[in-house]
């Protein structure tokens, strides 16, 4: 069996990071008996500067032609004065958009090796952290109507969303929280705004149906404050784009790091999208400075929602709980605790694939 896996490396730490990943790629598919072939592909400022556009065409065939794909991160200062549809940025969202993937699981776990480097105090994160984020990935005011007026003194954004999108979502949501705790959150803006006001009406009718899991309503800004007041209270937030990305950045931080969140982003058809949460940090790029694990831990969702191959999953879960356990941190996780051994890019690379061996061997 041989899944074909599109790379891309992307800017700043994302060649970095990729790099790990298919490291562990690599190793539990030789544990396991699979090939993969992994399809070098670019996207963001690394595709402007070769080809002049963000998002070039073959870059998307290849990924349609992909069982999944792997991505590191994109954009840099260096780009910072494009135009909007031509920055690094704009590379990304096209790719969300042509492969359909619009819902993104936005996972946020403490690992209990970490919960020295978790910011909140220990009292509240106390039975740990492990909540879901999923997050419309495809619509909303990220992809409607915007503009900048001929004197360049106003500009808008139009959040827009419809029926179908916001029940495909919810879908994907509910099923979630059946498969964890079987609570789930819909966060929104519902005092203010009409499309938050349909979310919920779509919700509630939803909800109606599916009994076994209990919903419930947030506004944003209440859900902001209880992630850092109470986060233990939620299983799985559903929400919209915007609202999902400034959310799962807050999540990710109350679990230690920004730097060991994965994601993945899927829709009905075509393959899923796999990445980490973090962005290109293009102060630490190619310096062995960055922490690898998100990218690696996104990998490991590769295999378990892209290929369907869980037992390899966690496989690479654990192998990445083990090398915590050893007291290997990479610089973002370090704490000063007694034990850790701080540890670059590669070496926390080697650390995973050398865990991965052991167990395969075991
Ligand atoms: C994310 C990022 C992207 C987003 C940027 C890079 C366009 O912040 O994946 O969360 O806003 O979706
Ligand atoms: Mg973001």
């Amino acid at each position: 069996m041989t899944y074909r896996i599109a790379t891309i490396r992307g800017d700043g730490i994302g060649p970095d990071v990729v790099a790990e990943a298919v490291k562990a790629l690599v190793a539990v598919s030789e544990a396991s008996g699979f090939d993969l072939d992994f399809i070098e592909a670019t996207m963001g400022g690394a595709a402007i500067d070769a080809t002049g556009s963000p998002l070039p065409e073959s870059t998307l065939a290849a990924c349609k032609a992909s069982d999944a794909v792997l991505l590191g991160a994109v954009g840099g200062p260096r780009w910072d004065g494009l135009a909007g549809r031509l920055r690094p940025e704009a590379g990304l969202l096209g790719l969300r958009a042509g492969l359909g993937a619009y819902a993104n699981l936005r996972p946020a776990r403490m690992f209990p090796e970490l919960a020295a480097a978790c910011p909140l105090r220990a009292d509240i994160v106390a039975g740990g952290l492990d909540l879901l984020i999923v997050r419309e990935l495809t619509g909303g005011i990220y992809f409607g109507d915007r503009g900048t007026s001929p004197d360049g003194d106003a500009a808008w954004d139009t959040e827009r969303y419809s029926r179908a999108e916001i029940e495909r979502l919810l879908s994907v949501a509910f099923d979630a929280a059946r498969d964890r705790r079987g609570r789930l959150c819909v966060v929104d803006k519902a005092n203010v705004l009409d499309s938050s006001r349909l979310w919920r009406k779509v919700a509630t009718e939803m909800a109606a149906s599916r009994p076994d899991v209990a919903t419930s309503f947030m506004y944003v800004d209440n859900c902001a404050m209880q992630l850092v007041r109470n986060p233990r209270q939620f299983d799985v937030i559903a929400t919209s784009n915007l609202f999902g990305d400034i959310l799962s950045d807050e999540a990710s931080m109350i679990t230690g790091s920004i730097g060991m969140l994965a994601s993945a982003s899927v829709g009905a058809a075509g393959p899923g999208i796999f990445e980490p949460i973090h962005g290109s940090a293009p102060d630490i790029a190619g310096r062995d400075a960055a922490n690898p694990l998100a990218t690696i831990l996104s990998s490991a969702m590769l295999l378990s929602y892209g290929l369907g191959r869980k037992a390899e999953a966690a496989a690479i879960e654990s192998a990445v709980a083990a090398v915590l356990a050893e007291g290997m941190r990479c610089a973002d996780i370090a704490t000063g605790a007694s034990g850790e051994l701080v540890v670059g890019t590669k070496a926390m690379g080697d650390a995973v694939v050398a865990a991965i061996r052991a167990a395969a061997r075991s």
